[in-house]
């Protein structure tokens, strides 16, 4: 695996490979590495033969009172599971390579980031969108690969490569799960073992709301109350939002159909956890 950290030189890399021949895959990460990442990498190359992997906590994504300088870190941990997931590239910039000096332009969404995470999160998604835009343009992938675990961040990607047409195509994957169904994150470092255990209580909402569905039940509020009453079983579980909405606009729906999400963030003590699952019939 090569380790680059300079834009120039990532820039020369890619274009060796693609010269040579080679599709170019992309999976931008803020690093802390785990399993779901590392499922990104398996689902780029099955589209493409060089994979290129960033990390880069983007401190534009992170609002004044979030977790921006605790972010888990472990540069060498990373790059030795990097390794291991056969990543071809590994591209960690500094912040002052990706920000040198005063910024004059962002990329700001001007639709389905007003609602659910972007709500909670003022200036999350403008953050992410102009970060993912200048890595799109560092890279030029022919793929860039998204978790379902982020859903409405993959689905203002997709948004924004259409709207603004980058040459990239944008493949979301399913989210991984740990023993219990818990979503893998980062932020799980956070939990307490106690708290950990409670996270499960997730995955069982979730589940339950997905079960229901399937059984025949389409009323959005009545598969919303099943799922935040199994959540309040856990204990210490606050619900931010538990929703049923339409894949396109992400807003709610009275009714779900087959394709609609239920999304949800909780807090367990001070640690916010987001998950969501695609309803389907059977
Ligand atoms: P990060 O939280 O590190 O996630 C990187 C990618 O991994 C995202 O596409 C995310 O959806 C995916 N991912 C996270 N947990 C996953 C899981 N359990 N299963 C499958 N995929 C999972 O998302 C970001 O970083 C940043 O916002 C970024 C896009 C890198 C821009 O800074």
């Amino acid at each position: 695996m090569e380790r680059v950290s300079l834009i120039a030189e990532l820039r020369a890399l890619v274009r060796d490979r693609r010269r040579s021949g080679a599709r170019i895959g992309f999976v931008p990460t803020m690093g802390a590495l785990h399993d779901g990442h590392l499922a990104l990498v398996d689902v780029a190359h099955e589209h493409a033969d060089t994979v290129v992997m960033s990390i880069f906590v983007n401190p534009l994504q992170f609002g004044p009172t979030e977790d921006f300088t605790r972010y888990p870190r472990d540069a060498e941990g990373d790059a030795a599971k990097a390794t291991a997931a056969d990543v071809d590239v590994l591209f960690s910039p500094s912040r002052s390579e990706m920000y040198p000096g005063d910024r004059a332009v962002e990329v700001r969404p001007i639709a389905l980031a007003d609602v659910w995470e972007g709500a909670v999160r003022p200036g999350h998604f403008t953050g992410v969108l102009t970060v993912v835009a200048k890595l799109l343009n560092i890279v030029q992938p022919d793929v860039a690969v998204f978790g379902q675990k982020d859903l409405q961040q993959a689905t203002l990607v997709q948004a924004m490569v259409r709207d603004l047409d980058i040459p990239s195509r944008i493949v979301v994957a399913p989210t991984r799960r740990d023993y219990d169904g818990v979503a893998l994150s980062s932020r799980n470092a956070y939990l307490s073992p106690d708290e950990r255990a409670r996270a499960g209580a997730i995955p069982r909402a979730l589940n339950l709301i997905a079960e229901e569905f399937a059984a025949g039940v389409r009323d959005g509020t009545r598969l919303e109350q099943l799922g935040r009453a199994e959540l309040l079983t856990a204990g210490g579980v606050d619900i931010e939002y538990l929703a049923v909405m339409d894949p396109i606009l992400l807003r709610r729906a009275e009714t779900a159909t087959p394709g609609s999400i239920v999304a949800l963030a909780v807090r367990i003590g001070s640690t916010r956890l987001i998950d969501n699952v695609i309803l389907r019939d059977s």
